[in-house]
């Protein structure tokens, strides 16, 4: 029988467990925190009690889920960083006691490389494709938008990031402007489905190479409504499903134009996507059209890996369990990563 992986990831406002056999996921808990809603975003202190309090829970679901006992786990995988430090502290510092009083490895783990390692998830019963080296992802998330060149399971270079703002950023950052509720990417995602994507136009950026940047367009996003609102103060009320699509177009096409430059300039046609901007419909679409243009082979991941799970944590311990990379007991958090390692 293959190795079973105990996968925790506390990185931002989501407590979540997972069991994997080999790559085969046996069960994916995720308690999402409410109490940010009413304050248009994570609040870190409150973010980190909510993980103290949800974490035991949430690994006796994922253990009695995947119907094993913690005598079957060979080793725990942790998300070392990046992310808040007093959330990460909770995840780790579980992992290290579990760890500890079991006698059984333990495993850092890269929250970013985790998204990408969505598209390796095997789940029981279900034949799935999986990309093959090397592949592109873009990974696009509420912290991070980058464009990242996958060699092998651990092995991944990072072509470009953003300069300011992360795309998941300007979504929410935006939807906040229009007073949409927190997190505002999927809200936007729905209510652009009714809406014109052509109906305004906002400023793209101009930045070298595959990097991005967001905060000029939340800027120009920012002073358009203030101005249209000082004519007529229902202006938000009245466009905004027009607003919704054509602000959401505007993220897409800048996404877009960089991992297309990013595929031209590397000559690899898998592409994946990743992280939670990943379940944006728009996006999902533009990159299966674009896909079926240009001749990729395009990695879409299901909609319940988009966004923060363990699962993706418990399938990079999996990965790291075989080339035996294990961590020390004295092991800190990170908030930030510059590689993926
Ligand atoms: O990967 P994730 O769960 O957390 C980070 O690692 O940051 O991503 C969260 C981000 C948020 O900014 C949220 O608004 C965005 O993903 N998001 C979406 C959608 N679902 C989640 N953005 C656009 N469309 C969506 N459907
Ligand atoms: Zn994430």
């Amino acid at each position: 029988m293959d190795i079973t992986i105990l996968g925790i990831e506390s990185s931002c406002d989501d407590t979540s467990c997972a069991v994997v056999r080999g790559t085969t996921l046996l069960s994916n808990v995720i308690a999402s925190q409410e109490v940010h809603r009413k304050w248009g975003g994570v609040v870190p202190e409150l973010a980190s009690r909510a993980h103290e309090q949800n974490i035991v829970p949430v690994v006796d679901k994922a253990l009695g889920d995947a119907g094993i006992t913690v005598d079957d786990i060979d080793a725990i995988a942790f998300t070392r960083g990046p992310g808040l430090l007093g959330s990460l502290l909770v995840g780790l510092s579980f992992a290290k006691g579990l760890a500890l009083s079991r006698n059984i490895p333990l495993i850092e783990c890269n929250h970013l490389m985790g998204h990408i390692m969505v598209h390796f998830i095997d789940e029981p019963g279900v034949e799935t494709v999986h990309p093959s080296f090397p592949f592109i992802t873009l990974l696009v998330s509420g912290g991070h938008s980058l464009i990242v060149l996958v060699k092998d399971h651990l092995d991944m270079e990072i072509l470009g990031g953003t300069t300011d703002d992360a795309a998941g950023e300007a979504f929410d950052k935006c939807a906040k402007v229009m007073g949409l509720p927190y997190p505002g990417g999927p809200v936007i995602d729905k209510l652009a489905a009714e809406g014109d994507p052509k109906a305004f136009r906002f400023a793209k950026p101009s930045v070298s190479q595959f990097d991005y940047s967001f905060s000029g367009l939340k800027t120009s996003f920012l002073y358009f409504l203030r101005d249209k609102v000082a004519e007529d103060p229902d202006f938000i009320e009245r466009n905004k499903a027009d607003l919704c699509a054509s602000l959401q177009q505007t993220i897409i096409d800048i996404l877009m134009s960089k991992l297309i430059k990013a595929v031209k300039a590397t000559g690899v046609t898998e592409v994946a996507i990743a992280g939670g901007v990943s379940a944006n419909s728009g996006l999902r679409d533009a990159v299966t059209r674009e896909g079926e243009k240009r001749g990729w082979r395009v990695f879409l991941p299901k909609k319940s890996y988009t966004t923060d799970n363990a699962a993706m944590i418990a399938v990079e311990g999996y990965f790291k369990y075989r080339k035996e990379e294990f961590a020390s007991l004295d092991i800190t958090p990170v908030s930030r990563v510059t590689q993926l390692k």
